[in-house]
C-alpha cells in the first residue's frame, strides 16, 4: 500500500520529459532578476503593506519585511538547487514526485493551486481596489457593493452603510487574463521588462517624491503596544505582519523554474533569485518607511494605501502615477500566477491525476483551453466572493508549506541521491535547509487562524486523489504492468 503511492517518477525519465519540450538557454543574469520582481512586486506591496500597518505592526512592517525576506533567501536557495538538478515545467510539484513520491506530489501540486490559482484571486481583488480608485478619479463610480465581497462591509455610494454582493472588476480582470492565455500570450521578455519598468518607476517616484513630504511624528510609536490580544501590535503584531505581506515576496520561485533556460544556471540563477528578492526587501522597505512617515498608520486600512498616503499630502499627480503602475504591474503578475496555474494542472493531467480534459489543447490556439476556462471561473468565482485578507493568510499558509516541502526534499535528495548532478548547489547545505524550515515554520505558526480553513481544503483534494487520480495515475499503472 505505501509504496503505491510513494511510486516516483525516475529522475531520468523526468529529463527525458524536459528535453522533449528542448528550451532554448537565452536568459541572462538581469533577465532573470527582471523575470523575478516581474512575478514579485504586486498586491503585496501596492496593497497589503498598509493594511498590515494599520492592523498589525504600525511602522514596525518594516521590520515585518526584513523577517520575511530572510525567510524567503533560504528557501530562494533551495528552489534554486531543485531547478538546477530537474528543470521540468512542474516545478515544485514535479520536484516532490520525483523525490518524495505521488501522495507528496499531490499535496504539493494542491498547495500550489492556493499559491498560484488564490493567488491570482488574491490580486484580481488587489487590482479590482485600485481600478475603482482611479475611475473616481474621473468621477466614474462602480457602485462598492458590486466592487466589494459577499457580505463585506462597506460604505454605499450615499454614505450609508451596506455590504459587498460580488466583486465584479477583480471576476472581470480574470476573465480577461483567462481570455488572453487561451490565445496563447506568453508572458515575453520584452513585454515583462517594459511592464517591471513601469512598476519599479513608480515604487521609485513614491520614495523619492514622498520623503520629501515625511512627517517623523508618525513614525512614533514605531512599534505600538499591543493591544492585548495577539499579533495586535508589539512583536506579536511585527511576526503576524510578516506572515501577512509574505504574499508581497510570493512569485520568485518563477525565477527558480527559468533554470533551464538560463546560459549560465550555476551563477545566474542564485544571481537572479536573490538579486530580484534583495531589489525587492529594498524596495519593500523604504515604500513602507515612507508610506508610514506620510499618514498615521491606522489611516492605512484601505484598497489603495499608496495613492490615498500620496493624496493626503496634496499630491495628485503621483497617486494618479501610483494607480496607473499598479494597475499595469498587477495586470502582470495575474497573468503570470493564472499561466503558472494553468500549467500545473496541466502537467498533473498528463501524469493522469485530474482528468485528461485538463490537459487538452486548442487545435488552433495550441493552449490547455478547457483547463484554462476552469481556473479563470474558479478564481473569478473566489475572488468576487471572498476578502482580500482571508484569501491573503490562504495563499501565504499553503505556499510557506510548499516552501518547508521543498527545503525537506533538498536535504532527501541530498542523502538519497547524492551524486546526481547539481549545476547550482546551496551554500552551506547543511545549515541552510535547516534555517529555510525553520523560518517557514515561524512565519506558519503566526497564521494559525487559518488553519481550519485547511481542513476542508485538504479534506477535498484527498478525496480527488483517492477518488481519481491515484486510479488514474500513469506511473502507477506503468508499475502494475512492470510487475
Ligand atoms: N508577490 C505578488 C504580489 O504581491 C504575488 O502580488
Amino acid at each position: 500500500m505505501k509504496s503505491k503511492f510513494c511510486v516516483k517518477k525516475s529522475v531520468s525519465q523526468i529529463q527525458i520529459e524536459s528535453e522533449q519540450g528542448e528550451l532554448k538557454r537565452t536568459l541572462t543574469a538581469s533577465n532573470l532578476i527582471s523575470l523575478g520582481i516581474g512575478c514579485i512586486i504586486g498586491t503585496g506591496i501596492f496593497v497589503m503593506t498598509g493594511q498590515a500597518a494599520a492592523q498589525f505592526a504600525g511602522p514596525a512592517i518594516i521590520i515585518s519585511f526584513l523577517l520575511t525576506g530572510v525567510a524567503c533567501a533560504f528557501a530562494a536557495m533551495c528552489y534554486a538547487e531543485l531547478a538546477s538538478m530537474l528543470p521540468v515545467s512542474g516545478s515544485a510539484y514535479s520536484y516532490a514526485y520525483a523525490s518524495l513520491g505521488e501522495i507528496a506530489a499531490w499535496i504539493m501540486g494542491w498547495l500550489m493551486l492556493l499559491e498560484y490559482g488564490v493567488a491570482a484571486s488574491t490580486v484580481a481583488v488587489g487590482w479590482s481596489g485600485y481600478l475603482v480608485s482611479f475611475l473616481k478619479d474621473f468621477h466614474i463610480f462602480i457602485p462598492p457593493e458590486w466592487a466589494a465581497a459577499t457580505g463585506q462591509k462597506i460604505k454605499l455610494l450615499d454614505g450609508s452603510d451596506g455590504v459587498g454582493i460580488f466583486n465584479l472588476p477583480a471576476a472581470a480582470a480574470l476573465f480577461a487574463v483567462t481570455g488572453l492565455l487561451i490565445l496563447g500570450v506568453k508572458e515575453s521578455a520584452s513585454f515583462n521588462n517594459v511592464i517591471v519598468f513601469i512598476k519599479v518607476t513608480v515604487i521609485v517616484l513614491f520614495i523619492a517624491v514622498g520623503f520629501a513630504y515625511v512627517n517623523p511624528d508618525n513614525w512614533h510609536p514605531f512599534l505600538p503596544v499591543n493591544t492585548g490580544e495577539y499579533g495586535h501590535f508589539g512583536w506579536s503584531g511585527v511576526l503576524r505582519g510578516a506572515g501577512y505581506i509574505f504574499f508581497a515576496y510570493v512569485g520568485f520561485e518563477a525565477v527558480s523554474t527559468a533554470a533551464q533556460e538560463a546560459k549560465n544556471p550555476q551563477r545566474d540563477v542564485p544571481i537572479g533569485i536573490l538579486g530580484s528578492l534583495v531589489i525587492c526587501t529594498i524596495l519593500y522597505i523604504l515604500v513602507s518607511l515612507v508610506l508610514t512617515g506620510l499618514v498615521k498608520y491606522d489611516t492605512l486600512n484601505v484598497p489603495d494605501p499608496i495613492a490615498v498616503a500620496v493624496d493626503a499630502v496634496h499630491l495628485p499627480w503621483l497617486a494618479f502615477l501610483v494607480k496607473v503602475g499598479a494597475i499595469c504591474g498587477l495586470s502582470s503578475v495575474l497573468l503570470v500566477l493564472m499561466f503558472g496555474q494553468t500549467r500545473i494542472f496541466y502537467t498533473m493531467a498528463r501524469d493522469g491525476l485530474l482528468p485528461e480534459v485538463f490537459s487538452r489543447i486548442h487545435p488552433k490556439y495550441q493552449t490547455p483551453w478547457i483547463n484554462t476556462i476552469m481556473v479563470g471561473i474558479i478564481s473569478a468565482v473566489v475572488a468576487g466572493m471572498t476578502p482580500i485578507e482571508a484569501l491573503g493568510d490562504l495563499v501565504n499558509l499553503g505556499t510557506l508549506m510548499a516552501f518547508t516541502i521543498i527545503c525537506f526534499t533538498v536535504l532527501y535528495l541530498r542523502v538519497k541521491e547524492p551524486e546526481l548532478p547539481r549545476p547550482f548547489k546551496i551554500p552551506y547545505p547543511k545549515v541552510t535547509p535547516y534555517l529555510g524550515m525553520l523560518s517557514c515554520m515561524v512565519l506558519i505558526s503566526t497564521l494559525w487562524q487559518t488553519f481550519v480553513t485547511l481542513i476542508p481544503y485538504f479534506a477535498i483534494g484527498f478525496a480527488i486523489y483517492f477518488g481519481y487520480g491515484q486510479r488514474h495515475s500513469k506511473l502507477q499503472k506503468e508499475a502494475a504492468t512492470r510487475k
